[in-house]
């Protein structure tokens, strides 16, 4: 058997790019990505897709109604499938047993417990969600106990390793496909058969085989050592600042050992987005059930540090505008958790504006690709305030960054967007309240610039050199 009719639960980030590319690939394999949500199922089916991703739109074009299909037919998608993907959201646990860690999963359990009541053939299950190590098991255990007479599974791990925001590239282009199985004869057919449909794109030296636990545990140990890099380099811009070093001298020449590497060593407001904060949550509570706690202890400290960078970096924005912030309108640049996202999960701009909205700040928020309602949602939301209606009127939303702008004392810039950097400084500075201050999060703004213009300008591991601050002192500009 070839695989002929995949079927993928659940149509989010994951899910909904992984399979169109697997669409435009394998021209000879039907491809059905269902979810429960009728909303996202008609938007999947519509010119907006329900997710920004550059270069999505232009492959669900080509393949959409030919071999790739989005349905809310789960029972349709299960039973005809040869191989199931399991891409369903798998949020940290709110409640219960390892709150705050350990990963929910209770719509993975769903998702098995649908294929387990609905499919009349053989099957091949792959879990592809990020899932604490020993996921597919709980998946197996479903399976099995409830298997009805010749319906046989096979479980594989295919953890998914791509990007936001360049998530087309990282399918087409995948440094590595991992692929874990059971150590079986059965179980080596169904990894086989997974290779088969990688192969149509992917080298197959660049497709690993493992055992289901390494394949469970390298996903979170990629996220983990990618965090751990931003926290590095983040701690060392807490240093910068303090000495007069520059952070990105400092990345420059620490990446130029290729040992180390150059990516990943951008010092920013701290990482966001909806996986290395969980997936390092979910291997602390690992360790801490596997009583490893100086390893828990270990990767806790990545957390910390983040969390410490992005209240290091507010905490900058208050004190500079001579810590009172009361009524001050603040513009707010970027709310996505990196550029070329509309993706708000986990984004240090929520942080950020939260604890300038709890100073009393009046807040003018602009964003290229987040949804209105979603920033709404994130700063309402009952984790964040018990004061949502005091928050939403001290929020507007803008569809410009001048309109954003306009009579503010100060722009946070949250986002890397590229738009931030071809604004017209000059231009926003007349509208702007005196003195005028800019805090870059992201690094991106050319500052010598900036400081001559007459703005105030703070950023992440770096001190404004002192002939800059002097220059500024003597335009026109100054208070
Ligand atoms: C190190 C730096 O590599 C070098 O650039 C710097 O100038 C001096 O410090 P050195 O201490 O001589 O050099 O050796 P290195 O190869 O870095 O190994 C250091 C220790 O790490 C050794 O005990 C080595 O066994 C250990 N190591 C290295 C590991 O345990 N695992 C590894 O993957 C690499
Ligand atoms: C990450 C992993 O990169 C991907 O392999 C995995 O499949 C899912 O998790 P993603 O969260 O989409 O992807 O984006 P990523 O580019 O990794 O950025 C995560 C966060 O780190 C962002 O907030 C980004 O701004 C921040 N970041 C990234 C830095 O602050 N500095 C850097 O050098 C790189
Ligand atoms: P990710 O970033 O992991 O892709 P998302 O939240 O973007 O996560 O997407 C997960 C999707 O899975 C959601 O659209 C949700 O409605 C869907 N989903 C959850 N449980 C099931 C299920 N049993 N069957 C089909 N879809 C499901």
């Amino acid at each position: 058997m070839v695989i002929e009719k995949i079927c993928c639960l659940g149509a989010g980030y994951v899910g909904g790019p992984t399979c169109s590319v697997i669409a435009l690939k394998c021209p000879d394999i039907r491809v059905t990505v269902c979810d429960m949500s009728v909303e996202r199922i008609n938007q999947w089916n519509s010119e907006k897709l329900p997710i920004y991703e550059p270069g999505l739109d232009e492959v669900v074009q080509k393949c959409r109604g030919k071999n790739l299909f989005f349905s809310t037919d789960i029972a349709k998608g299960i039973r005809e499938a040869d191989l199931i993907f399991i891409s369903v959201n798998t949020p940290t646990k709110l409640y219960g047993n390892g709150k705050g860690r350990a990963a929910d999963l209770k719509y993975i359990e769903g998702a098995a417990r649908m294929i387990a009541e609905l499919a009349t053939s053989n099957k091949i299950v792959v879990e592809k969600s990020t899932v604490p190590v020993k996921a597919a098991e709980i998946i197996m255990k479903i399976l099995r106990a409830n298997t009805k007479p010749g319906v046989e599974y096979q479980i594989l791990s295919n953890p998914e390793f791509l990007a936001e925001g360049s998530a087309i590239v990282d399918l087409l282009e995948a440094d590595r496909v991992l692929i874990g199985g059971e150590d079986t004869a059965e179980g080596h057919e169904a990894v086989k058969k997974l290779c088969w449909v990688y192969e149509h794109w992917i080298d197959t030296k660049n497709i690993l085989t493992t055992n289901t636990w390494s394949s469970e545990l390298s996903k979170l140990a990629a996220n983990a050592f990618l965090a751990q890099r931003i926290s590095s380099i983040n701690s060392l811009s807490a240093v910068c600042e303090a000495t007069g070093a520059d952070v990105s001298e400092v990345a420059r020449a620490v990446g130029k050992d290729s040992r180390i590497g150059p990516k990943f060593l951008e010092a920013s407001i701290g990482f966001g987005g909806s996986c290395f904060q969980k997936d390092i949550l979910n291997l602390i509570y690992l360790c801490e059930c596997l009583n490893l706690p100086e390893v828990a202890a270990y990767w806790q400290q990545v957390i910390d540090l983040n969390d410490y960078q992005k209240t290091r970096f507010t905490r900058k924005v208050i004190e500079s505008l001579f810590n009172t912030i009361t009524d001050k309108k603040i513009a707010i640049l970027g709310f996505s958790f990196k550029k070329n996202t509309g993706d708000t999960r986990e984004s240090p701009a929520i942080h950020v504006a939260k604890t300038l909205l709890e100073e009393g700040a009046k807040l003018h928020i602009y964003d290229p690709k987040v949804e209105h309602d979603q920033i709404f949602f994130e700063l309402t939301h009952p984790s964040i305030t018990s004061e949502p209606e005091l928050f939403r009127k001290n929020i507007q939303i803008h569809n410009t960054a001048y309109s954003a702008i306009a009579g503010t004392h100060a722009i946070v810039l949250c986002t890397e967007w590229d738009e931030f950097k071809e604004l017209d400084y000059k231009k926003i500075y007349d509208v702007m309240m005196k003195p005028a201050y800019i805090f870059d999060g992201r690094k991106i703004l050319d500052h010598d610039s900036l400081v001559n213009m007459g703005f105030h300008v703070q950023t992440i591991g770096k001190r404004l050199s002192r002939t800059n601050s002097l220059r500024a002192q003597g335009s026109q500009a100054q208070p």
